[in-house]
C-alpha cells in the first residue's frame, strides 16, 4: 500500500474510536518557504504519530518583505488549500504570516488555529531576568511590533529592543547557515542588541532557528535564545491534548509536502532540515485556492 494510500485509510474510517475520542486526519502546516519546517521537526519530535500536511509557498516568498493585506490574502489561499486536504488543525507556521494574518483568521475556520508569536512571547517573559530583550524577525513582523504589545501585554516593565534581518532569511533559503558570510551578516545586526546587554533573544521568524549557531556566536553564552518554532510546537501538543484530537498512537505517522515554486529545491533544502527523507512532494497553483 502506497504512502498516500495509509494516510486516507488512517483518516478516513478510525477518525473517532469509543470513549477516547481521537482525530487521525493530518495537521496541517504552511509556511511562506521552508522556514515552517523548523515547527514541523518539532511537532515530529514532540509528537511522532500525527500527521502532517505542510505546504511551503516558496513561489511567493518571502513575505516578510510584503504589504500585510497582501500576506493576509495569501494566509487565506493556504489555508483553503489545507482546508482541501481534510485536516484537523491549522499551523501557522510562520512569524510573518502570524503577525499580520492572526486577527483575521483566528474566528473564521472550524478547526483550531496554532499561530507562532504567542508562545514565543510567553517563553521570552518567563526566560528574562534582566528584563531586557532583544527581539529579532522580518521587517512585516517586526513593524507590525506584534512581539513588542505580546511581551509587554504580560510584563510592561521589561524593556524591547527589536530588529528586522531581511537578508537572514535569504541566508537560510540559500543554504548559509553557518559560513563567514552569515556571521558578518548577523554581527551587523546584533551588535547594538549585544551593546543593550539583553539576556534574552526571540528568534521572530521560523527560518532563524537555522542560523541558531551563528546567531549565538556573535551574541555570547550569556544569551538565552527562543525559538518560536520549538515555542509553537508545543502549543499545538497542548492544545491537541486539550481537545482530545490525538491521532491513534498505533498508526505510523505519513507526512505530505507542498510547494508553489520547485519540487527539486524543497527537497534538497527540506531534507537537510528535517533530517530525513521526503517522500511525498508535489508542486500546486495555490491561485487556484
Ligand atoms: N518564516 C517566515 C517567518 O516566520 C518568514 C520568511 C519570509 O519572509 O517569507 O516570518
Amino acid at each position: 500500500m502506497s504512502q498516500v494510500e495509509t494516510f486516507r485509510r488512517g483518516h478516513s474510517s478510525e477518525r473517532c474510536v469509543p470513549l477516547h475520542c481521537m482525530d487521525n486526519r493530518p495537521i496541517g502546516v504552511f509556511d511562506s518557504g521552508l522556514g515552517g519546517l523548523t515547527v514541523l521537526k518539532e511537532i515530529m519530535k514532540l509528537m511522532p504519530s500525527e500527521s502532517v500536511v505542510y505546504f511551503g509557498d516558496s513561489g511567493r516568498a518571502p513575505y516578510g518583505t510584503k504589504s500585510k493585506d497582501t500576506v493576509i490574502k495569501y494566509t487565506f489561499q493556504n489555508i483553503r488549500f489545507l482546508l482541501s486536504q481534510d485536516i484537523k488543525m491549522i499551523v501557522i507556521a510562520c512569524n510573518t504570516a502570524s503577525a499580520c494574518s492572526y486577527e483575521q483568521v483566528k474566528n473564521s475556520f472550524e478547526i483550531p488555529v496554532v499561530e507562532v508569536v504567542q508562545p514565543g512571547a510567553v517563553t521570552v517573559v518567563r526566560e528574562t531576568r534582566n528584563k531586557k530583550v532583544g527581539v529579532i524577525g522580518t521587517p512585516a513582523t517586526i513593524n507590525s511590533s506584534v512581539y513588542e504589545k505580546a511581551i509587554n501585554r504580560l510584563d510592561g516593565s521589561i524593556k524591547i529592543i527589536s530588529k528586522a534581518c531581511p537578508l537572514f532569511v535569504p541566508l537560510v533559503e540559500e543554504g548559509w547557515w553557518d559560513n563567514d558570510i552569515a556571521f558578518r551578516v548577523a554581527e551587523e545586526y546584533l551588535r547594538p542588541m549585544k551593546k543593550e546587554g539583553i539576556d534574552t533573544l526571540v528568534m521572530g521568524c521560523t527560518h532563524y532557528p537555522l542560523l541558531q549557531k551563528t546567531i549565538s556566536r556573535v551574541m555570547g553564552e550569556g544569551v538565552k535564545l527562543v525559538s518560536s518554532a520549538l515555542e509553537a510546537a508545543r502549543a499545538v501538543r497542548n492544545l491537541i491534548r486539550e481537545k482530545g484530537i490525538e491521532r491513534d498512537g498505533k498508526l505510523k505517522p505519513v507526512y505530505r509536502y507542498y510547494t508553489s515554486d520547485s519540487v527539486e529545491k524543497f527537497e534538497s533544502l527540506g531534507s537537510i532540515i528535517l533530517d530525513r527523507k521526503i517522500d511525498y512532494i508535489e508542486k500546486i497553483d495555490i491561485e487556484k485556492y
